[in-house]
């Protein structure tokens, strides 16, 4: 491209519709809990993950080989399911080794599925910002960070994610997106919270929701830099690794 490559903000899919590109790289971010679990289901030996809107669509899947199933609703396991959204779960765990993983979750498959037709898709959390930067430098086209928030209600902790990307972007050289000020409002948010992020995100909504139901250590988690070296990418309908060092 021969101009700066841009970065932009969606702070909620309700507004999708105003920042959708048909060209470029569409960076997901559901820090509590989704993308964090892809990534660390990936990272920890999941092949690929294949992300569904509703459960329903989770439930066609049973009964096939080498799959686990996770469906979350509401912060819990959906009844029926033994895995959920929990990216602890996915670590040193041997039994979802070499498998395909079928997740549906409240909000960061939907975000997915309703940005999965329009140019290229990748996912983003904490715990890969700096491979994911890397990548999405080298590749060069225009990124739309799209945050998946609770039920199109903005939240904090994706903003501050969308903060951390902006940052590295516009030290390799991305530009604003001159039509909105919500890169530069997530870039002020990050660096604000990054000293204690957990501290920051005392009060809100959904680090309350999961401190309710005893999540404590996954929101700690998930707040983590750099703990996992993949890139998830949609490729077709599945969820692959396109980061060329991985840990495996
Ligand atoms: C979601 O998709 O809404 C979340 O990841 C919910 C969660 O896991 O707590």
């Amino acid at each position: 491209m021969n101009r700066k490559p841009v970065v932009r903000v969606c702070v909620s899919p309700a507004l999708y519709e105003l920042y959708k590109q048909a060209e470029g790289i569409t960076v997901v971010v559901d820090i509590l809990r989704a993308s964090s679990a892809i990534c660390t289901a990936l990272e920890h030996g999941i092949s690929e993950i294949i992300p569904v809107a509703s459960i329903h669509e989770a439930k066609t899947f049973m009964g096939e080989d080498e799959t686990i199933i996770a469906a979350e609703r509401g912060g819990e396991v959906v009844d029926g399911f033994k895995y959920g959204n929990s990216p602890l779960s996915y670590i040193n765990n041997k039994e979802v080794k070499g498998k395909t993983l079928v997740l549906t979750t409240t909000n960061g498959t939907q975000a997915i599925d309703a940005a999965k037709n329009d140019g290229d898709l990748v996912i983003g959390a904490f715990s890969n910002l700096n491979v994911l930067a890397e990548w999405l430098v080298k590749e060069n086209q225009d990124v739309m960070i799209l945050c998946a928030g609770w039920k199109n209600r903005l939240n904090l902790e994706d903003a501050l994610f969308a903060g951390a990307l902006v940052n590295e972007l516009l030290a390799a050289g991305f530009s604003y997106d001159i039509d909105s000020d919500a890169a530069i409002m997530s870039q002020v948010l990050y660096n604000e919270a990054k000293p204690n992020m957990i501290k920051f995100l005392e009060n809100s909504s959904h680090r309350n929701r999961l401190k309710n139901l005893h999540l404590e250590e996954d929101v700690e988690y998930c707040l983590q830099l750099n703990t996992c070296k993949v890139v998830p990418k949609l490729v077709g309908s599945v969820l692959k690794n396109v980061a060329k060092v991985t840990a495996h």
